[in-house]
């Protein structure tokens, strides 16, 4: 097959997406459309699954529709159905692999059930046209992990966090701080006006050989320096908002760079031919942290990207990408028994880490 166009679907968390892409030799994003939820979850501080899942339901169709329309694709156009199988919260990954089966029987068309976490660690190859094997910093509200991409279907991870994702630190940290969700965002642009030596933050396993990382422990830290400024009947100023946000941002930025360095040594030992290292993820839109990643693969020449931010948070462009991976490599497509997964880790060899329970790894 020279030409490959394929519809994908991403529901896992809180965003309907869909979106067409198209391999000829070259890939080209026809079409990537994204809905949001942040609006239906904002009153409860976290995304409650059911609101996510009865959501996407309703705006899938609308979704697949806008994507074909924008592409100027029909469903007869299509070689192929990528759907996120997992992982993710299982409502939501429900809605998005029924309304693939749906459509692939009722076309013929092959259906692919594609892991989240594989479309975020492929996006570099659609975005730079990295050549395997490359290293990824795989880092979101719900993920944080150094990977060594092998092949469209094979990740070697060399740690992660122990805890939280910094992303989710990053929002629950925003909430102690009274700032508003996404807390990303809004604790990066606090940042710019703090101080960041003000406040002493921990650094935890700064020191120690892995690639391993903790982060829940910082906002536990952050809520101690937000209480130490209140414990004398002072209200909290914006400037030490902005203080607090600059310190917090300043360990994890320490952390991640640390980290990095260790996995750069680890992933070189490997002698790659074409040394790159991409972060990808909604946390590396983060300016501070994402210059102090460049800055690491600098000193260990090695060449450093980062997809542009619609195809760093989550999308479908980089399910239907994805896909084409698989396609291309000859991988066999799924059929309508494809199930959804909450938990699928990447890398099928490694010790389960996050929260591995009685259902296996979550990542
Ligand atoms: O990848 P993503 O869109 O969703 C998943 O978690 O899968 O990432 C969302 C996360 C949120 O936790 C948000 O606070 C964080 O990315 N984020 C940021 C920034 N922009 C978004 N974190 C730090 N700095 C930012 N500028
Ligand atoms: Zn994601």
């Amino acid at each position: 097959m020279s030409t490959l166009t394929v519809l994908g679907i991403e529901s896992s968390c809180d965003d309907t997406a869909a979106a067409v892409l198209r391999w000829d030799g070259a890939a080209h994003v026809l079409s990537s459309e994204v809905s949001g939820q942040t609006d239906l979850h904002a009153a409860f501080g976290g995304v409650v699954p059911e609101i996510a899942a009865r959501a996407h339901a309703e705006r899938l169709d609308l979704m697949v529709e806008l994507a074909l329309q924008n592409a100027d694709v029909a469903l007869d156009g299509l070689d192929a159905i990528a759907v996120t199988s997992g992982p993710g919260l299982i409502g939501g990954v429900v809605s998005g692999v029924m309304c693939a089966k749906g459509l692939s029987a009722a076309t013929g068309l092959p259906l692919l059930g594609i892991n989240h976490l594989a479309g975020h660690a492929l996006t570099p190859r659609l975005t730079d046209a990295l050549a395997f094997p490359y290293l990824l910093l795989l880092v979101s509200g719900g993920h944080c992990q150094f990977l060594i991409a092998h092949g469209p279907d094979s990740f070697e991870r060399l740690g992660g966090t122990i805890d939280d994702a910094p992303g989710e630190a990053f929002d629950k940290s925003a909430r102690l701080l009274g700032l508003p969700q996404p807390g990303g965002p809004s604790i990066e642009q606090a940042a710019l006006q703090g101080n960041e030596d003000r406040f002493a933050l921990p650094r935890p396993l700064l020191r120690e050989a892995h690639c391993d990382m903790s982060f829940s422990g910082l906002k536990t830290a952050l809520l101690r320096a937000r209480d130490s400024v209140l414990q004398d009947g002072s209200r909290l100023m914006r400037e030490d908002v902005n203080d607090l946000a600059a310190g917090f941002q300043a360990a994890i930025r320490d952390v991640l760079a640390a980290k990095t360095s260790r996995a750069l040594q680890a992933y070189l030992a490997l002698s790659p031919s074409e040394p790159a290292f991409a972060v990808a993820g909604g946390v590396a839109a983060n300016d501070v942290l994402r210059a102090a990643l460049a800055s690491e693969a600098e000193k260990a020449g090695v060449r450093f990207t980062a997809p542009p931010l619609a195809l760093c948070t989550d999308n479908a462009a980089m399910i239907a990408w994805a896909g084409i991976e698989l396609l291309r490599s000859g991988a066999p497509a799924d059929d309508l028994t494809l199930s959804a997964r909450p938990r699928w880790p990447l890398d099928r060899a490694a010790t389960p880490m996050l929260g591995s329970g009685k259902k296996g790894a979550k990542a």
